[in-house]
């Protein structure tokens, strides 16, 4: 029997309570049966970028998250904006994926779930495609912007809308593999 497809989902938000991973929740519902999907969990355990730990000292929180991406046949990134920017932390993650071509020429969806999102939203295209060669579809990228508004008090997605958009992305993505 083939092995299941697998989707990596990583969310920029280390908040608990996040908008972004109620999403990520979302999306792993749509998920068809024969996929494995799992929401990255090691964001916060991730030591600062340093390119000279590469040399033999790569910590193992890296190493897991590097075998982690080596094995996921697409990955979906969903995060908010931070003062106009993409989030340290996740900035952080993506800089460890640069010499390990993690995600080189890998299937990708990008969902930017913020206030208002646009800064951090075309700057995490322009790392994920152009630095990290990434294969990010236009229409498997998604701007949810008031993403607070389109949330009910207990986590969920609940504006028909959003909700519709995210199943376009997803559906893109699994087509992509
Ligand atoms: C310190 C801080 C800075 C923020 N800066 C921005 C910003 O520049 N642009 C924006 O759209 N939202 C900004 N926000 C709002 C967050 O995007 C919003 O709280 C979002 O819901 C966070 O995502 P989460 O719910 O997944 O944690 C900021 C929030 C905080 C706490």
């Amino acid at each position: 029997m083939p092995a299941n497809k697998s989707v990596l989902a990583i969310s920029g938000s280390l908040r608990a309570g996040s908008s972004n991973h109620a999403i990520l929740r979302y999306l792993g519902g749509l998920a068809p049966a024969d996929f494995d999907y799992v929401i990255y969990d090691g964001l916060a355990g991730l030591a600062h970028f340093d390119p000279g730990l590469d040399a033999g000292q790569t910590p193992s929180p890296v190493i897991e998250l590097r075998q982690l991406l080596a094995n996921a046949d697409a990955v979906i990134i969903c995060s908010p904006e931070y003062a106009f920017g993409v989030p340290g932390s996740l900035k952080n993650l993506l800089d460890w994926t640069v010499g390990s071509g993690s995600l080189e020429g890998k299937p990708l969806a990008l969902i930017t779930a913020s206030t208002g999102g646009q800064h951090a939203h075309a700057a995490l295209q322009l790392i994920l495609k152009s630095a990290l060669g990434g294969n990010l579809p236009a229409d498997a990228t998604l701007l949810i912007p008031f993403v607070r508004t389109k949330m009910d008090g207990g986590g969920n997605v609940v504006d028909i809308e959003t909700k519709e958009a995210l199943h376009q992305v997803f559906n893109v993505l699994l087509t992509a593999l």
